[in-house]
């Protein structure tokens, strides 16, 4: 059984046969952590609690003084009651009084996994997944606290999440409802998190654990570019290739806290949550409030280790299900080749020199509706400009079609232009606190998604397009960040709950859009990775990764990200040189090897290509498409971690071929021979070069590795391709 309950000795054991969570109940009162990490074949209960004793401590068990709920480890706590840790959740009464008592009450395991109410999720069904659920009641007031974990039978990974429900007769506020927390016995970790900017995401950041609190979070109104809702704790030794590391990733796109406390006993504190300083939700007798998911992820093979089950799990139980074993098109997106400037001759030109070179899918980004010229104005008058492109978006969907292409549209749809129809409309749909004015970022405001009226104008909207049935794939952009949160709706005491409504209208309008259009194909962004997060993938299987094409940045932005997303999910396009964002130069097959190892395409103005650029952008069309399982389906391992003068390297796996990229970054006299060790070869098995037709085997390629030579050229990149023979 996956789940058990030892009644004699009151714990819980979660466990397959790679993992055990371990939960005791001490004094029939507290959820005690007492473990999570590789299985534990036989875990007989009588190995004492990881307790310490400490001055200062408040007991509810005056005959037993050292038991402190502040010198425990928890599953969960709040500090108005004796334990000054970082609470997990707080709740405010009628008078205004925060204290609560919850104490352990009962437990229920079933098959399976129930999604979450208006919220994104793992998925899984009775064979997969087992989940525990365990309850917790506060008898003075009523209040009941369900703790869910849920466990696949066959990955590393434990979801959790929270419950709260109201049984009591007044009404209560969530001033803090965190999704999960945990209390570890040790606090000699290393904190990984990805952090970053517009442009310029995903850096890794690897830190010993300092004393107090150590925290990433977002108050942005959405997970944000700045970091990703993801911490890891690993070992001092932890490589790619070996040691211990768990991940945290919070499946969320709304404003978040996450953070590890390092205690005066060196234990250590996960506590994962929305943000509390945005939040504030009132419960009613008999309402409940649902908190968003952690994934726990556990690996004893280093941070590769990690990304084989995000990578594995996000793609298998996360991405929708229509989309989630599907091969996906190579697009052309018009953004960088023609930004605004664009004419229906102009797209058609390039839409058939884009069939040509074997492009699959057109995408017709920002400034084809309203009277949008520029970023200025019309967002919100979700209509084809006919004075632009006259004949409107149905001829370019023709011309796209007939040349067996599909056809794809960009749209903002939280977003409101000053300028626009819809302003004049309704100008108090946007975001606003009476009497400030709202402040633009990019000329634009924020549509406030809490209102139901402002949710049903995006999806009929977008439906109005979609339903014509020529649309086979919409970009969903959001590109600013939330201000003067708040509206004329919402009584005074409830303001705080936008932040988290924003989200829930948002999850609405995808659940609804997506349902409605299953075959539709959607690509989240938020100025590239701005909103990049697990709540994000549940409706739209792929992010356009970052604004920033450039190969060198793309190599350690896509190097970042795929710590915890599968390639397939990073939208990665070859653009011009020199690169519009850094004005960097780099070859044209470095950009293409780039984007392959991601979800491929192009931003190349087409009309402007040179002869030799489409030769080889042919060429690489055709390499891609021959490989594509291999590169949209394979295992993805890092065998390099960026150097100091930016080389990187990574592999692609599969049960029929290897494909392993090396990019040089910058050139060095005397540069190093490279020993690429390969680490995740079949031992047993020989493979053949392509190109050399020479045979190495298996063992050898792990443990000496291919030879890469110093290039005498920045940014080049040397790859091999290996056949299993
Ligand atoms: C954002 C996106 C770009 C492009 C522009 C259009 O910046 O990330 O890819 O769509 O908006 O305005």
């Amino acid at each position: 059984m996956a789940i058990s309950f030892n009644q004699e000795k009151q714990f819980f054991h979660l466990s397959n046969d790679s993992i055990s969570y371990i939960i005791g109940i001490e004094k029939e009162t507290f959820l005690c952590h007492r473990y999570f990490g590789k299985a534990i074949k036989n875990f007989t209960g009588n190995l004492d609690f990881p307790v310490t004793t400490g001055a200062f401590s408040v007991t509810p068990f005056p005959e037993d003084p050292h038991f402190s709920p502040h010198t425990r480890l928890l599953e969960t706590s709040t500090n108005t009651s004796g334990d000054f840790r970082v609470p997990n959740y707080q709740i405010r009464n009628e008078a205004g009084k925060t204290v609560t008592d919850f104490r352990y009450h009962s437990y229920q395991i079933t098959k399976g996994k129930k999604p979450l109410s208006g919220l994104p999720s793992l998925r899984g069904n009775e064979e997969e997944v087992t989940t525990l659920e365990i309850l917790l009641v506060d008898k003075i007031q009523n209040l009941h606290m369900t703790l869910v974990y849920s466990l696949y039978e066959k990955a590393p990974i434990i979801t959790r999440h929270t419950i709260f429900e109201n049984h009591g007769k007044n009404t209560i506020f969530l001033e803090n409802a965190g999704s999960m927390m945990m209390d570890l016995p040790e606090s000699d970790y290393e904190l990984i998190t990805l952090y970053g900017s517009h442009a310029n995401e995903a850096h890794l950041s690897r830190e010993k654990l300092r004393p107090g609190i150590n925290r990433i979070e977002s108050t942005r109104g959405t997970s944000s570019p700045q970091y990703q809702p993801f911490l890891g704790l690993s070992e001092k030794e932890t490589t790619q290739f070996s040691g211990e590391i768990t991940g945290f990733h919070f499946v969320y796109s709304g404003n978040f806290i996450a953070q590890v406390e390092k205690t005066q006993y060196q234990t250590s504190r996960v506590q994962i949550g929305i943000h509390p300083d945005t939040f504030d939700w009132r419960l009613l007798p008999n309402e409940s409030f649902t908190t968003p998911e952690v994934v726990l992820n556990y690996s004893n093979k280093g941070f590769n280790g990690l990304s084989q089950n995000f990578h594995k799990i996000y793609q298998k139980h996360l991405a929708p299900e229509s989309f989630k074993d599907t091969q996906r098109p190579i697009l052309l997106n018009s953004w960088e080749g023609n930004y605004f400037d664009f004419t229906t001759d102009s797209l058609l030109k390039q839409i058939k020199k884009a069939a040509d070179l074997g492009i699959e899918l057109f995408v017709l980004d920002d400034g084809w509706f309203g009277k949008r010229n520029d970023d200025h104005s019309s967002l919100g008058d979700w209509f084809v400009n006919t004075d632009k492109l006259p004949g409107g978006l149905e001829k370019i969907a023709k011309a796209v079609h007939e040349q067996t292409m599909q056809f794809g549209i960009w749209f903002e749809p939280e977003m409101i232009s000053r300028e626009s129809d819809l302003y004049k409309k309704h100008p108090d749909w946007a975001l606003h606190v009476t009497p400030y004015p709202s402040l633009e970022s990019r000329s634009q405001l924020v549509l406030d998604l809490s209102r139901i009226e402002v949710q049903d104008y995006i999806i009929e909207s977008l439906s109005k397009h979609l339903e014509t049935g020529t649309i086979d794939y919409v970009k969903w952009d959001m590109n600013r960040h939330l201000s003067e949160v708040g509206n004329d709706q919402l009584e005074a005491t409830r303001q705080k709950e936008i932040s988290h409504r924003y989200v829930l209208g948002l999850y609405h309008i995808l659940e609804v859009l997506t349902q409605r259009f299953p075959a539709v194909l959607f690509e989240n962004c938020s100025s590239g990775g701005g909103r990049f997060d697990p709540g994000m993938m549940y409706y739209m299987p792929q992010t356009w990764t970052s604004d920033n094409t450039d190969a060198l940045c793309r190599s350690q932005i896509q190097y970042g990200y795929s710590f915890l997303y599968p390639p397939i999910m990073m939208g990665a396009h070859v653009s011009d040189v020199p690169n519009h964002q850094v004005g960097r130069i780099t070859p044209l097959n470095t950009r293409g090897y780039l984007a392959m190892s991601g979800n491929f395409g192009y931003e190349n103005n087409l009309n402007q290509l040179s002869e030799t650029d489409q030769i080889v952008i042919k060429e690489q069309i055709a390499f891609y498409k021959a490989h594509r399982k291999l590169f949209q389906f394979g295992h993805f391992y890092r065998l390099l971690d960026p150097t100091s003068t930016f080389a990187t390297s990574w592999l692609f796996a599969d049960e029929n071929e290897v494909f392993v990229v090396y990019f040089h970054g910058l050139s060095q006299p005397s540069a190093e021979t490279i020993f690429l060790k390969l680490h995740y070869l079949d031992e047993n098995a020989t493979y053949e070069d392509n190109k050399t037709k020479v045979v190495y085997s298996g063992s050898e390629l792990n443990q000496i590795g291919l030879v890469v030579r110093g290039a005498r050229e920045d940014f080049h990149t040397t790859t091999f391709h290996l056949k299993k023979l």
